[in-house]
């Protein structure tokens, strides 16, 4: 049985280049501020690690008064500070972490760090599910830029990986692939948009281990195609037919795994679930081939890098009383997706 119950979460996300903060209050979301740092990086075409930690400093406090004042609570009113310990940029991370810990030593609050891919997995799945129904088992695709990934989950805090990406992540595909066809950063959001102009069925392009006998994916042969074609002009129907490879290796694989372990229901999340295409197919793939079980996409600003799932994901925490204190606490670029209960 969950120990506590109605907390008021202040989380905390900054593991890459997004600064972020959201308020939780009676299970629900009352605000979700993100600071993006695309213009910074837009000069590189890519993060630069330093600056994305230098951008956070002046914006960390700003976000976190904002989206207290958008919930309408005071920073004393809160029973709990969640904050994404890892995996991601160092330096990003430990600007968030440190923050927390500030916090929760001022306020003299519990802290929980959370595992970024736990947001993720957890941002299509509202609060109130768990208590009126049972979900489980439970598939979670999370398809982010440094992520590929499935996940069996037996419940809350039970997860077991089954695959992921053996080389680039299908966020950092869309991304390469953009780059190639000298597309402006952030490459894969533009790629979808062309895409929706192109021919999916013009060029004929890898679908890597799209029959193999396991969970596992690999996107670079399919960038290393796109870089070999010989005619690059034709850049929407590159990009849809880019985009087709890509979400059919990903829908093949979650069908694959949600009929062998049949699961009641299907999450999505991460950067690349703002990918329509990928969203529409899975949906229609799902309905037709396992109808038995339900499909779950997030809410669109809760995609991209964002406090509002690391406050979600956290909710589960605190009610399972799973918490700590500042001083325990500690980023982990390397953090691993593991069950905690
Ligand atoms: O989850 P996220 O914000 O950051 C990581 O944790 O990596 O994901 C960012 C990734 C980037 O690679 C970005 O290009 C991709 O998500 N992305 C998309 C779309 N929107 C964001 N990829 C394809 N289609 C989109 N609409
Ligand atoms: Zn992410």
């Amino acid at each position: 049985m969950p120990k506590r119950t109605n907390p008021v979460i202040l989380a905390i996300e900054t593991s890459a280049d997004e600064t972020s903060a959201a308020v939780l209050k009676n299970g629900k979301l009352k605000s979700n501020v993100i600071y993006s740092q695309i213009r910074q990086h837009r000069k590189t075409g890519g993060i630069v690690p330093e600056v994305a930690a230098r951008a956070h400093i002046p914006k960390i406090l700003p976000v976190i008064r904002q989206a207290a004042a958008q919930a309408g609570v005071q920073l004393t009113d809160i029973s709990a500070i969640a904050v994404t310990r890892g995996p991601g940029l160092i330096t990003s991370l430990m600007i968030g972490v440190d923050t927390a810990k500030a916090l929760a030593f001022a306020l003299n609050k519990p802290i929980i760090g959370i595992n970024h891919l736990e947001g993720h997995l957890l941002s299509a799945l509202p609060t109130s599910y768990k208590l009126q129904a049972n979900p489980f088992p439970a598939l979670g695709l999370i398809v982010s830029g440094g992520h590929t990934m499935l996940v069996l989950m037996r419940d809350i805090g039970k997860y077991k990986i089954l695959g992921e990406t053996v080389d680039d992540a299908a966020g950092e595909a869309f991304d390469k692939i953009a780059k190639i066809l000298g597309l402006p950063y952030p490459g894969g959001p533009v790629l979808a948009k062309l895409a929706e102009k192109g021919d999916p069925r013009a060029f004929d392009l890898p679908r890597p281990m799209i029959n193999q006998k396991n969970y596992n994916f690999s996107f670079a042969g399919l960038k290393t195609a796109v870089l070999y074609l010989d005619d690059k002009s034709r850049k929407a129907d590159i990009a849809a037919s880019a985009q087709a490879a890509i979400v059919d290796v990903l829908v093949a694989k979650t069908l694959q795994a949600a009929k062998e372990y049949k699961v009641k229901t299907i999450l999505l999340g991460g950067g690349v679930a703002a990918n329509q295409k990928l969203r529409r197919t899975l949906k229609k793939e799902i309905q037709k081939k396992i109808p038995y079980s339900t499909f779950h996409i997030p809410h669109s600003t809760l995609t991209t890098d964002n406090a509002g799932m690391i406050a979600l994901a956290s909710y589960y925490h605190y009610i399972y009383g799973n918490t700590s204190t500042f001083d325990r606490i500690k980023a982990d670029p390397n953090l691993k997706l593991k069950s905690w209960r």
